[in-house]
């Protein structure tokens, strides 16, 4: 909500203290203009209203993988030689990261129907963008740039939406620190970031706190600029996209164990990046189609790294009907088929190791434990009150206002399967906190209204459409 500055003035000497509007004064606010400035502009919000008739069914193919998107422009753009994506995914948040490249003197064409090219700079092409780079929603673009602009020889200046700029960068800035960069950040430890030219960056060997495939990769990106060796050692594995692209650039990388070393200096040779589709966008359509009874739907071509399935492993441990088929190779990347049909679900304790493997699919699985029977406990799980909103308190709250019993904890949740109801939910700008509200109406009693769902474009244009398609009752509208 923004004010016009005299009315703010009004207010503030007392001449309109005493007012309190109404909702017909708040209407009649917005309509006045000062000075051709509206009195009171409220934003519209985009709403999504479902209604639980359906089963899903079909062959479909869901958007583009974000991690991967992101990081065929990151690497195209420091490539040498022209690189040629497909199954790019059209969302705000890999757009952020294509237009930032474009800002930083990379020929971009693209993207048009998932194809983009990019015309490699090489190692040591990238030039001072003319303003801050603004990465929108997007935590990986913060995040992976910051390790890649790192060990330029030109300041750079990363901002983001009101969301990105609460999310921690200290994760990211302080390994650079060690490594010799200058980063200055808010006193929160948050975006802006603030990149001064380097002079020289120098190779680290860092054990990662918590297990991040976003610190990981930064420290990678940054190692490409360091002398000498970059080693990371995580706690847990984390997606290998990065590790994965950079093979296929061209680049060795040590991996050993929970240990992955890149050395500096020595090109990346352009390549072809064939993108498979999200699995975590397919994630809500596996929990839609196991909820809904009836349901029996083919997702196509899925990206099913084993870095990335924690979903399927916690949907079939729960007694999801999941086939995997025509499980093959594209582009560096395991691909499959994804069958799914309706099946009882039950509640179980989500095993440690898969935490990881699923960290951005629990919002969807939440939705699946509050439609299961029994009581499933998630914990070691403190980074979802990190991701785009506080996806704990969040997805509590949403479920306890259709009626689950839904318990909150420091490093998880408790739910207990029971029947949802219909209500009125808030997705907290969270796109994946939408999507899944969205699917639980499949297995309420009544209409599930969700607030603020506009970010789904950040990760899944066009979800509505697909999700009707499939069999889903929803509509949309901006209030
Ligand atoms: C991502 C890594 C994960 C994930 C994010 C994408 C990536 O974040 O939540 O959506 O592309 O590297 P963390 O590495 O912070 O867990």
């Amino acid at each position: 909500m923004s004010i016009n500055p005299l009315f703010t003035a009004l207010f503030r000497v007392g001449t309109l203290r005493r007012l309190i509007l109404s909702k017909a004064e708040m209407l009649l606010a917005r309509r006045l203009r000062v000075f051709g400035v509206p009195l009171l502009s409220v934003e519209k919000q985009l709403f999504y209203r479902v209604r639980p008739a359906g089963r899903l069914t079909g062959r479909w193919r869901v958007p583009g993988d974000k991690s991967i998107s992101h990081r065929s422009i990151m690497l195209g753009a420091i490539a040498e030689g022209i690189t040629e994506v497909s199954g790019f995914l059209e969302g705000e948040d890999s757009l952020a990261t294509l237009r930032a490249f474009r800002d930083l003197g990379v020929a971009i064409e693209g993207p048009q129907a998932g194809e983009v090219r990019i015309q490699g700079v090489g190692l040591r092409g990238l030039r001072a963008a003319k303003a801050a780079l603004d990465l929108g929603n997007s935590g990986t673009s913060m995040r992976l740039l910051t390790g890649l602009l790192a060990g330029q020889g030109f300041a750079s200046t990363l901002i983001g939406d009101a969301s990105l700029s609460r999310r921690p960068m200290r994760r990211v800035t302080e390994p650079l620190a060690r490594m010799g960069a200058r980063i200055g950040t808010s006193e929160q430890g948050t975006a802006p970031l603030c990149l001064a030219p380097a002079e020289r960056l120098e190779g680290i060997d860092y054990a990662m706190p918590v297990p991040s495939a976003q610190v990981k990769s930064c420290l990678l990106l940054a190692g490409l600029y360091a002398e000498g060796r970059t080693c990371v050692e995580e706690p847990a594995p984390t997606r290998d996209h990065t590790e994965r692209m950079l093979e296929a650039f061209g680049k060795t990388v040590e991996r050993r164990g929970n240990r992955v070393c890149v050395r500096g200096g020595g090109g990346l040779r352009a390549c072809r990046i064939e993108i498979p589709a999200d699995i975590s966008s397919a994630a809500f359509f596996l929990v839609g189609a196991s909820i809904a009874e009836g349901s029996d739907l083919t997702l196509e071509h899925v990206g099913i790294n084993p870095t990335r399935i924690g979903v399927i492993n916690i949907l079939r441990a729960m007694g999801a009907d999941i086939e995997v088929l025509n499980s093959r190779q594209a582009g560096g990347e395991p691909v499959g088929d994804l069958r799914v049909r309706s099946a009882p679900l039950r509640g179980i304790p989500i095993p440690a190791d898969q935490v990881p493997l699923a960290i951005d699919e629990f919002p969807a699985l939440f939705i699946a434990a509050a439609c299961a029977e029994g009581e499933t406990l998630l914990r070691g799980a403190e980074e979802l009150r990190v991701k785009e909103s506080d996806r704990i308190q969040v997805m509590a709250e949403g479920l306890q206002r259709l009626g689950i019993e839904a318990e909150p904890l420091p490093d998880g949740i408790r739910i207990r399967g029971g029947s949802l109801g219909a209500g009125a939910v808030q997705s907290h700008g969270d796109h994946r906190i939408a999507m899944a509200f969205a699917m639980g109406a499949l297995g309420a009693g009544g209409a599930v209204e969700i607030a603020d769902c506009a970010n789904v474009n950040t990760s899944f244009p066009g979800f509505v459409g697909l999700a009707r398609g499939a069999g889903l009752n929803i509509e949309e509208q901006w209030a």
